[in-house]
């Protein structure tokens, strides 16, 4: 029996709730959730409880898991009522920029801790999630914190946590990337003399159609890329200009060193 207790059901926290009763990872859940408007319709569903306040949880509700997902502000006001029951259970925290620290400096470093970036597709079960344990957290703990973020899209883990930034960098600021590329093919389609509503439509099929086709796909990005571009041909001329030495390579290094610094400089308070 496999048992959860989440703290925060909005945007995250309902998308993993959603993922987790569809993939089965867990026995019971308790939901703490102020927000009324945010208590997704569960049915009859006896496995799932929710409460409005930290007050509100059980005394005999004894988590494994005790899964953080309030805004990294609330954090704060948030977590230290949880201590005691962090002590027995792994915490599993997806809020942004808060380090293992935060919760070993309130819970103790015997304490389990997990840090997790997620991302927004995570809302459909296409996110990517990349995870840091502390030492206190077990091997058992490790594949529950897996399977948990699993109800969210794929999961990785890293070794050293100072690499978050760059994992935000990446994956966590990514999607916001890629709904740009979708903005700029279809304002340079328009500029080429296509209506704005065939530009956005022929944009986001391409991105989307492209994306679906690498992830299935058992060849790499750039075998794909090879396999569309004739020399000379047209893709060939676009790829002159995207694989200069200033092409998009080099925007995307600088855009993503931005990202990772203003990382940095959020976790240094
Ligand atoms: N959304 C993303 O794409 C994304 C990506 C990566 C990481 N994250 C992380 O995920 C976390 C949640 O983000 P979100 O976008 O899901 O935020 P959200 O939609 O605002 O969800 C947070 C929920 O927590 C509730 N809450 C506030 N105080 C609480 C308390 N004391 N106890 C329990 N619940 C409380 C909020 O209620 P009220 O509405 O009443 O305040 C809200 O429903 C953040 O830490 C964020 O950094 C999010």
């Amino acid at each position: 029996m496999t048992s959860i207790l989440l703290v925060g059901c909005g945007k995250m926290g309902g998308a993993l709730l959603s993922g987790w009763r569809a993939n089965g990872a867990a026995d019971s859940f308790v939901i703490v959730e102020p927000n009324k408007q945010s208590i997704p319709n569960i049915g009859g569903n006896s496995n799932i409880t929710f409460v409005q306040d930290f007050a509100g949880i059980p005394s005999t509700f004894l988590p494994d898991a005790i899964v953080m997902a309030v805004k990294p502000q609330a954090m704060n006001d948030v977590v230290p009522a949880y201590t005691g029951l962090a002590t027995s259970a792994l915490t599993l925290s997806i809020a942004a920029g808060t380090p293992i620290s935060f919760f070993e400096a309130l819970f103790g470093t015997s304490a389990s801790i997990v840090r997790a970036m997620p991302n927004t597709p995570a809302a459909i079960g296409r996110g990517m999630s990349v995870l840091c344990a502390n030492t206190s957290t077990t091997d058992n703990q490790k594949k529950l914190a897996e399977i948990l973020m699993q109800a969210a899209g794929a999961v990785e883990w890293i070794a050293d946590e100072n690499l978050m930034d760059a994992v935000t960098a990446l994956s966590g600021s990514g999607p916001a990337y890629v709904f740009h590329l979708i903005e700029a093919m279809a304002s340079a389609g328009e500029a080429l003399g296509l209506k704005p509503e065939l530009a956005a439509k022929a944009a986001l099929q391409t991105v989307a159609g492209a994306g679906e086709l690498a992830r299935l796909s058992s060849e790499t990005p750039s075998v794909l890329r090879q396999n569309v571009t004739s020399p000379g041909g047209t893709t060939a001329a676009a790829l002159d200009v995207l694989m200069a030495e200033d092409g998009l390579r080099a925007l995307m290094e600088r855009a993503m060193t931005a990202a990772r610094d203003r990382g940095r400089e959020l976790g240094a308070g």
